[in-house]
């Protein structure tokens, strides 16, 4: 039996589509009964016959930081897909971060070794790659370095792939994605597009790299069928400033509004601000220093390697724009 984690999360949901159109219904992971709610929507969109598909998910409930429950949730499992995760940029959540990105990961892969599942595909993300600034193109083999300033989020996101290193060094067989921002139907970034949307005009000059949800779950899915294993895939398809994605989005929904760069000084003052109020003990910080650096600098993010192992093409980010 298959597991898939996070099925109520935006990867997670279009994963559990992906498998239903293929009549596979795994056992889904959730956390709270409402928010079953996304996978719903989704097959509503997707299958005339929704409820009768909708209703052959073997729903289990579970929290990544909760080893009994996760251990209740491997009973009969053989494959996993781990798609849950916790996604923040701000610094006030790093113990979040790291509690469910990383020793939640540590947890998953000891009970996929205790209970002898064949494979595991593991969702990372580009943000757990090295991000030396003297390297304008990063890929699989660039080097995570501990002296360039990183995310609380990144720091998570590594840890939790050194766990699964870690159990594939004691025999898991598993394989690695690094997907780049992942772009579809209720994907989290539409959150923040629709402030854009709504009138916002402000951007960064940093590059953004990009994927369609698409692609991420196909990949996914061939790799859980496929040979390959301890091996890690970005999954990039294209890498855009934050000027032009934002642009070509308000484009395609007929908005025509130019968008301007923040200084980056502006956002170091908020940050030093931040600092100050935290401090003070009113609000612990968003900011990172890591963070702001990571909007002003301007990389290629290669999403090439899977190329190579399958056989497969990214789909063109404009395409899933305006389509
Ligand atoms: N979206 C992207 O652009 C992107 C890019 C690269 C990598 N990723 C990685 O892909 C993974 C999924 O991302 P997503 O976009 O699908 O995020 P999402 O929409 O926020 O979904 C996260 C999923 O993880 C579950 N989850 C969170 N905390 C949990 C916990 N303590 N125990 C069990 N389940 C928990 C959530 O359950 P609830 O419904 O109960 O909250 C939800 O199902 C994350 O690991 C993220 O780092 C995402």
């Amino acid at each position: 039996m298959i597991l898939v984690t996070g099925a109520t999360g935006f990867i997670g949901s279009h994963l559990m589509c992906h498998l239903a159109q293929k009549d596979i219904f795994p056992v889904a992971m959730f956390r709270h009964e409402s928010n079953k709610n996304v996978v719903w929507k989704l097959f509503e969109s997707q299958f005339a016959n929704a409820q009768e598909r909708f209703e052959k998910i073997t729903w289990r409930k579970a929290d990544l930081r909760d080893l009994p429950s996760l251990g209740a949730a491997f009973e009969g499992i053989s494959h996993v897909y781990h798609c849950a995760g916790y996604i923040s940029l701000a610094h006030r959540d790093v113990n979040k971060l790291l509690e469910i990105n990383e020793k939640g990961s540590a947890y998953l892969v000891d009970l996929c070794l205790s209970h002898s599942v064949k494979k595991l595909v593991y969702v990372s993300s580009i943000a757990a790659l090295g991000n030396d600034p003297s390297f304008t193109v990063i890929d699989e083999s660039t080097a995570w370095d501990n002296n360039t300033d990183k995310s609380p989020y990144a720091y998570s996101k590594y840890g939790g792939e050194m766990e699964v290193w870690r159990a594939m060094q004691e025999g898991l067989n598993a394989v690695i994605v690094n997907p780049g921002i992942v772009l579809g139907k209720d994907s989290p970034i539409e959150k923040i597009l629709e402030r854009y949307y709504k009138g916002l005009r402000w951007t960064t000059p940093g590059t953004n790299a990009l994927v369609n949800i698409q692609d991420v779950i196909l990949v996914m899915n061939e790799l859980m069928h496929s040979k390959i294993k301890e091996e890690r895939f970005i999954l990039v398809a294209e890498n855009w400033t934050g000027k032009a994605l934002v642009e070509t989005l308000l484009k395609a929904r007929n908005f025509n509004r130019r968008v301007l760069f923040i200084p980056k000084g502006l956002l170091f003052f908020l940050w030093a601000l931040e600092h100050l109020i935290q401090v003070l003990g009113i609000r612990k910080r968003f900011f990172t220093r890591a963070l702001i650096s990571s909007q002003y600098e301007q990389k290629t993010i290669a999403g090439g390697k899977i190329k190579s192992f399958i056989d497969f093409e990214y789909s063109p980010i404009t395409r899933l724009i305006f389509d």
